[in-house]
């Protein structure tokens, strides 16, 4: 059922982090210059910690690609981790190396730390904390660009802004932008270091994560992800888990520290009339029908409705803070301060980044599901003669 594969792994300090994907069509035009583009713009954002300035990721493509272009293979990329000079004990894969480091025992409120020791039997919280990190992202962001380079193959285009930072927040509805008002938004976006689109509000924002970092706790957000240029009929009505929107909001909950996910207008749809808030259906050049508004977020019965996708996301604050919260030593049984080791204060900005990998990996999904293809000329040609059969079939009607 489903046409991609993609799968990661990788320690935050260990030797690097990988991505395979499966399931890219032949000759697809890639190269690694694409991938590390959107890899720094991962790491970029006000509010990051330490890691950042240490990490600058860059990836070597192991697979799948040859000549700049896909092969039709499994695509293996590897990110090496530049901190691992200093972790080549601590983290070492060989028995000699026990008990270089002391083992961390103070699990953090809001992280994996403690259901991870108590689930996988560990008593070093170091065996779940690897993994748990949000450092995984940066395969998950390798992986996206390359479902993404596929997108823009068939002129769709994914962008993203943050709307919110702690109690400051955009009043900004999306249900009545146009794809070139968004693409607008996010161009903005992507010249601040916060991700914001308002450029009036980015001191007051900036202040805000100041005054967290001074004072020792961590913040979370809402950002926005959008995909234009996509056809009607992505996903499916059929069964509940082809439902597209049902894939994207698995996708989004699958990102470390995101906590809700909204499709359109979402929430907000709720404490409306129904004639204020469905799309009305008018007539356009055909295939496509034109809709004023767009509170449904480009999906309909669970498929795209040939309107923009749009997804609100809602990333919950850090869990290691500067001023720890109360915990449990697990060695001892105390009541200690949660660990802390250098950490974001807020990291909204770079989750906009990692949301669209996120959105990118699920449309190309769905993408291929419907129009198939060995090689990326085979999906053209599926999806052109999708199109026109379209356009043949209203022509007369309107
Ligand atoms: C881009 C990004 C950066 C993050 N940076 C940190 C960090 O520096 N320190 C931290 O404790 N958590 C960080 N997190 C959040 C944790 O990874 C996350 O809260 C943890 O894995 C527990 O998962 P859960 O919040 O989904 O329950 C980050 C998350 C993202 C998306």
């Amino acid at each position: 059922m489903f046409k991609i594969i993609s799968i990661t792994a990788g320690e935050s300090h260990g030797k690097g982090l990988m991505g395979i994907l499966e399931g890219i069509p032949a000759n697809l035009p890639l190269d690694a210059a694409y991938i590390n583009r959107h890899l720094k713009r991962r790491q970029k954002g006000y509010g990051r910690g330490g890691r950042m300035k240490i990490e600058s990721d860059t990836v070597e493509i192991i697979s799948g690609v040859r000549w700049g272009r896909t092969l039709g293979s499994p695509i293996g990329l590897f990110i090496r981790n530049r901190d691992w000079e200093n972790w080549k004990e601590g983290m070492s894969d060989s028995p000699g190396s026990e008990g270089s480091i002391p083992p961390v025992s103070r699990p953090r409120p809001g992280h994996a730390d403690l259901p991870g020791i108590l689930k996988y039997n560990q008593d070093d919280i170091r065996n779940i904390l690897e993994r748990s990190s949000a450092r995984e992202t940066a395969a998950r962001v390798a992986l996206g660009s390359v479902a993404r380079a596929f997108l823009e193959f068939f002129n769709i285009r994914i962008g993203s802004f943050v709307t919110s930072i702690g109690k400051r927040s955009l009043d900004l509805s999306t249900s009545e932008l146009s794809p070139e008002e968004l693409q607008a938004l996010s161009e903005r976006a992507e010249t601040s270091d916060l991700h914001l689109p308002d450029e009036s509000r980015e001191a007051d924002f900036r202040a805000l994560i100041d005054q967290a970092r001074d004072e020792g706790y961590s913040l979370g957000g809402i950002f926005t992800v959008f995909a234009t240029g996509l056809p009607p009929g992505l996903g499916s009505h059929i069964q509940w888990n082809r439902r597209l929107d049902a894939r994207i909001s698995y996708a989004f909950m699958g990102i470390q520290a995101i906590k809700g996910v909204e499709i359109g207008g979402g929430f907000m749809m709720t404490r409306r009339p129904g004639n204020e808030v469905l799309d009305e259906i008018l007539p356009e050049d055909p295939p496509l029908f034109r809709r004023e508004t767009n509170h449904a977020g480009g999906i309909e019965g669970g498929m795209t409705n040939g309107m923009p996708v749009i997804v609100r996301a809602a990333m919950k604050p850090i869990p290691t803070q500067r001023r720890p919260l109360r915990s449990i030593d697990i060695l001892t049984g105390e009541t200690v301060e949660a660990a802390y080791e250098r950490s974001d204060v807020c990291a909204v900005p770079a989750a906009s980044v990692i949301g669209e990998a996120a959105l990118a990996l699920v449309l190309a999904d769905a993408f291929l599901e419907k129009f198939g293809g060995d090689c990326i000329e085979e999906t053209r040609r599926n999806f052109d003669g999708y199109m026109d059969s379209l356009s043949r079939r209203f022509r007369d009607t309107f």
